[in-house]
């Protein structure tokens, strides 16, 4: 497999969790390159991997190809907008795991010992320019994760008022300097509008100046593309459907690389214990070494929580 697509966070430790078991049936709600999801193939677990994004789907289907592993059947579903190749093995779904009850009805997949959120961007996602990930690469700012969504960054950036634009980063960046930064888009849109990843970067950079390693213009990054793709949303209804599909013993495992995510899935795994549903099995997060942080840098901030169904 290309390596330089993405470099899978934790895996040793989501296998550990997962404890995958031959024959049994797994969900990969976030499958991106197939970092782990392949990994639970490799143990004869059957995989159901789910991306909203096709560039994933499609970089998955060419690796499978390229192990000459033949598709058994494609079909898509117009209710869910759902596409669905497979494979033997392997199931992928080009869908929004906000639907995951809905996608995996009347399959094989409506009960299962496992499902991983590995939450975020791919790599790949953030080394191709166009797709407006990136404030190291000067590209339009797009941002969607699913390129059939309407709305891309851009259009946050030039359309929302000043007050929707401070109440954003605050809300989704927790940016201290939100209210210079939305008066600064406002009065520079006023003359023309920003829309590339270089020209918000630069602007929050001469707004909030330069105090250390990380740029200005992260958390604004972060805000606009929670906003575009409805990320905390999508993961409330996504994990608050999850557990229903896991068996007795089954394990919920999710990466998160912010603590705006964090929180939902700690207080979601809480909720989850309080109605009787099962175990928190870590207490706290679970970290990568810092070997791991060393050879992979995206793996600095990512948390690892795990909750087992009753
Ligand atoms: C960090 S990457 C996953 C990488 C993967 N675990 C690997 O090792 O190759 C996160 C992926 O989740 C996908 N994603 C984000 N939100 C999603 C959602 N609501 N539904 C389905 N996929 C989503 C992104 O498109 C991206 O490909």
């Amino acid at each position: 497999m290309n390596s330089t697509f993405h470099t899978p966070v934790l895996v040793q430790e989501v296998l550990l969790f997962l404890a995958v078991q031959k024959d049994k049936t797994y969900i990969d709600a976030t499958i991106g390159g197939g970092g782990h999801g392949f990994e639970i193939l490799k143990r004869d677990g059957i995989v159901l991997g789910i991306d909203v994004d096709e560039e994933a789907i499609d970089y998955v289907k060419k690796i499978l190809r390229d192990k000459d592993i033949k598709i058994l059947g494609e079909k898509y579903d117009s209710s869910l907008n759902i596409s669905l190749s497979q494979y033997p093995g392997i199931t992928l779904v080009r869908g929004n795991f906000k639907d995951i009850a809905r996608i995996v009805q009347g399959t094989e997949f409506e009960r299962v010992e496992g499902i991983l959120f590995d939450l975020g961007v791919s790599s790949m996602q953030l080394d191709t320019s166009k797709r407006g990930f990136s404030f190291q690469k000067e590209a339009p700012l797009d941002m969607r994760m699913d390129q059939r969504l309407h709305v891309k960054a851009m259009d946050l950036l030039n359309g929302l008022t000043k007050k929707e634009l401070y109440e954003l980063f605050t809300k989704f960046g927790e940016e201290r300097f939100a209210h210079a930064i939305s008066g600064g888009i406002v009065s520079t849109r006023g003359i023309k509008k920003i829309t590339t990843t270089k020209e918000l970067a630069m602007l929050v950079e001469k707004i909030a100046g330069r105090r250390h390693d990380i740029h200005p213009v992260t958390k604004v990054f972060q805000a606009l593309r929670i906003a575009v793709n409805d990320e905390l949303h999508n993961l409330e209804l996504g994990l608050t459907d999850s557990v229903e599909l896991l068996n007795k013993n089954g394990k919920l495992v999710v990466i998160s690389f912010h603590s705006l995510e964090d929180r939902i899935v700690k207080r979601t795994f809480l909720r989850f214990e309080k109605e009787g549903r099962g175990t928190v099995i870590t207490k706290k997060p679970v970290r990568p070494s810092q070997k791991e942080v060393f050879l992979n840098r995206r793996a600095r901030s990512a948390l690892l929580r795990v909750f087992a169904k009753a």
